[in-house]
């Protein structure tokens, strides 16, 4: 859990009323994620919370509305300018690339690396436990160790803001227990600030003892947020109530 958060200092992010339209949902965002705090995003499927992420990491662009990062305004930013990185639930990765190759992205995109980065890329295998796996294709490896290599390869980035779109629903309770736990010793490994986190997840479960708040999105808007035990133990709210008693159907 993080100390608490300075209210002198500037948000990791912030969507700032903003506005977008799939086909049949109208969506509206605002939220305020602290630096260094890790955000849960729970909510019934289609109520925009993949939508959400991929406005603040700029896959998607908002109709109206601002997003900030860290006190800059990002809105008109392309997504590799955002000082932010992404994970996926699944092809996170090159298939054609061998695991090396794959987190060398990370800090390379041209794949040419002196020897300071080769070390760097090594170091960051041996922190997810895939130290020897260097010559793996992904193919060649299980569901969590390529997520292992994708977290790998975040981490490398060194950016402060760590985008998850539920990249452990693939995995078992046991597993899924592991990665958090690796995320949560990454995170924190980062000289300055830990790494601030915003993790879609289905599994309500993944939130607890990890995010210090939640925040419930339903029909393209976020309709309860607070401390992540009281929105889990929260049954005021329909839409939650409903959300936690239904989550293993309700994919
Ligand atoms: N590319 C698209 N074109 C049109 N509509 C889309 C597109 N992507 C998503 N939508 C619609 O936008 C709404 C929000 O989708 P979104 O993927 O953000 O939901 P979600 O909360 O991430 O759902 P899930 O939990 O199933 O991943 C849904 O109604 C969906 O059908
Ligand atoms: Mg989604």
């Amino acid at each position: 859990m993080r100390a608490p958060v300075d209210p002198g200092r500037t948000a990791a992010l912030r969507l700032d009323d903003v506005r977008f339209a799939h086909d049949d949902l109208a969506m509206r965002f605002d939220l305020t994620v602290e630096e260094g705090e890790w955000l849960a995003l729970i909510g019934p499927s289609g109520a925009g919370k993949s939508t959400l992420l991929d406005i603040a990491a700029g896959f998607v662009a908002p109709d109206a509305g601002r997003v900030w990062i860290g006190g800059a305004d990002v809105t008109d930013a392309a997504p590799a300018e955002r000082p932010l990185t992404m994970v996926f639930q699944e092809n996170n990765l090159f298939a054609h690339l061998d695991v090396f190759r794959n987190v060398a992205l990370g800090i390379a995109p041209n794949l040419r690396l002196d020897a300071k980065q080769r070390r760097a890329v090594s170091e960051a295998l041996e922190r997810v436990g895939l130290a020897g796996f260097e010559k793996r294709r992904p193919a060649e490896m299980s569901g969590g160790e390529r997520q292992r290599v994708a977290l790998a390869r975040a981490f490398l980035r060194g950016r402060p803001l760590l985008l998850l779109d539920e990249p452990f629903a693939a995995l078992g309770p046991a597993l899924r227990r592991e990665m958090l736990a690796l995320i949560e010793t990454l995170r924190r490994a980062r000289t300055d600030a830990p790494m601030t986190v915003l993790m879609v997840t289905h599994h309500p479960e993944d939130a607890v003892g990890h995010a210090d708040r939640v925040a419930f999105l339903e029909n393209g808007e976020i309709v309860v947020e607070g401390a992540t035990d009281d929105i889990l133990s929260d049954r005021t709210n329909a839409g939650v109530a409903r959300y936690l008693g239904t989550t293993s159907s309700d994919r």
